[in-house]
């Protein structure tokens, strides 16, 4: 993306000394501009960028706005991106949006997912005894990161995990910002088609899982098979990435602050306040959330007018001064970080949010425990960080323990 003559460039690209921060450009936005159009696809789109806590909160608290990517000021990744199947959700207004999200809350209800944690703790005992049986240094993003999210989807989901290659690989099409709009649909298509065929299979054996209840949604006439279909493909996309991505990163980032980590090992309560301040301080959805005006509203003392889109950039509004005191500060006790807008806030906001809490809470304090020498077994400017992607994370990360 290059700037066009009088407007910054929406970036995603990082300095390599500070692979932790938002670009530098935003907090002298934050500052000097706090909402202000910038550059997308060079000049062709010039959407709103808001960058203040308070302003991003009212934005996306607002029914003012939609999250339908196919509106023409839309601020999309790609350009020309065709309309997801309904089941992702996320692209949608209510009621369309309510209606769906509606078959799944039951799922994601913090008792529910308190169910899964032993599940989870078993998936972090195997796959941990899994790497300290590799001679080092190994790939913690591959042996760890990764599989161990996508086992607990699948357990949720019913999704057998042999699968595991080809739906990795469709996530991993939907999120990467250098795939075209074309690739990015076919791979929501493909995931759609094998789904499908998961829910008419569930019909005949159904089993205890999210994919079994979705089909006996369908058979109650709430939703058809193909919406069942597109929402069990949505939670096993949005289920992979984020999370893999936050265990990865979490990880660095207590390698980089070495004397905060008794404090991830000092019981539930301690674990709990750090997984917040850790989704605070990495923010990983850096591509920002994003919406168009469907109507005249003003924010902040600036009026945004009907069809202008808008990016709310959530690892940025996260590190704002106002709200945040030492916002760059990985403060593991923050008194006020669970107000960070990490999993979004309003109608959107993250329904997977307990589960990837519960990962997380279980995960990092296990990492460390079990291998309290763990290390980044190349220097830091070699660790290969994901710019263009739509969620913030390394491609791997080689460890020694
Ligand atoms: C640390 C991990 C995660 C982060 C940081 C994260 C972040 C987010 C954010 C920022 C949104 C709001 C998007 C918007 O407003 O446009 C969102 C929505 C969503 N997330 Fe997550 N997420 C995570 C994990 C998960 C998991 C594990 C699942 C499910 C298994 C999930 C399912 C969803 C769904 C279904 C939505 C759409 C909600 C709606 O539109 O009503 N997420 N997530």
């Amino acid at each position: 993306m290059t700037s066009s003559p009088t407007l910054p460039a929406f970036t995603l690209t990082r300095p390599q000394a500070t692979p932790l921060d938002p670009p530098p450009l935003y907090a002298q936005l934050r500052e000097e501009q706090p909402i202000t159009r910038v550059s997308l696809w060079e000049g062709r789109l010039t959407p709103w960028l808001v960058t203040r806590w308070e302003d991003a909160r009212a934005v996306l608290g607002s029914p003012a706005f939609s999250s339908d990517p196919t509106h023409p000021g839309a601020p999309t990744f790609r350009e020309g991106q065709p309309k997801n199947p309904r089941g992702f959700f996320a692209g949608y207004d209510d009621p369309v949006h309510a209606a769906m999200r509606r078959t799944l809350t039951r799922e994601f209800m913090v008792k529910r997912i308190n169910e899964l944690r032993p599940a989870i703790a078993r998936l972090t005992d195997e796959l941990l005894t899994g790497l300290t049986e590799l001679s080092g240094p190994a790939d913690f993003v591959e042996h760890f990161a990764l599989p161990l999210p996508s086992l607990v989807i699948c357990e949720l989901l019913g999704v057998p995990y042999e699968d595991h290659p080809f739906f990795q690989e469709q996530a991993k099409a939907i999120v990467d910002l250098n795939v075209s709009a074309e690739e990015s649909a076919r791979a929501i298509a493909n995931l759609g088609e094998y789904l499908l065929g998961l829910v008419r299979t569930k019909r005949t054996t159904p089993g205890n899982d999210v994919v079994t209840r979705l089909a006996a949604q369908v058979d109650k006439g709430v939703i058809t098979d193909q919406d069942a279909a597109h929402l069990s493909a949505f939670l096993l996309f949005a289920g992979h990435e984020t999370t893999a991505n936050m265990i990865a990163l979490s990880t660095i980032t207590l390698l980089n602050h070495p004397d905060r980590i008794p404090h991830i090992l000092g019981g539930p309560d301690q674990v709990a306040s750090a997984v917040e301040e850790l989704l605070r301080y990495l923010s990983i959805v850096h591509g920002g959330l994003r919406r168009t005006a469907i109507e005249d509203v003003t924010i902040g003392g600036v009026t945004l007018h009907a069809g202008e889109g808008v990016i709310v950039p959530v690892h940025v509004a996260n590190r704002d001064p106002e709200f945040f005191s030492n916002p760059d500060d990985l403060d593991l006790e923050r008194a006020n970080v669970r107000q960070h807008l990490a999993f979004g806030y309003g109608i959107h906001q993250c329904l997977g949010q307990p589960l990837a809490r519960a990962e997380l809470q279980i995960i990092l304090p296990e990492v460390f425990r079990r291998l309290p020498d763990l290390k980044i077994a190349v220097p830091m400017e070699e660790v290969a960080f994901k710019q263009a992607t739509a969620v913030y994370g390394v491609r791997e990360l080689p460890v020694t323990w």
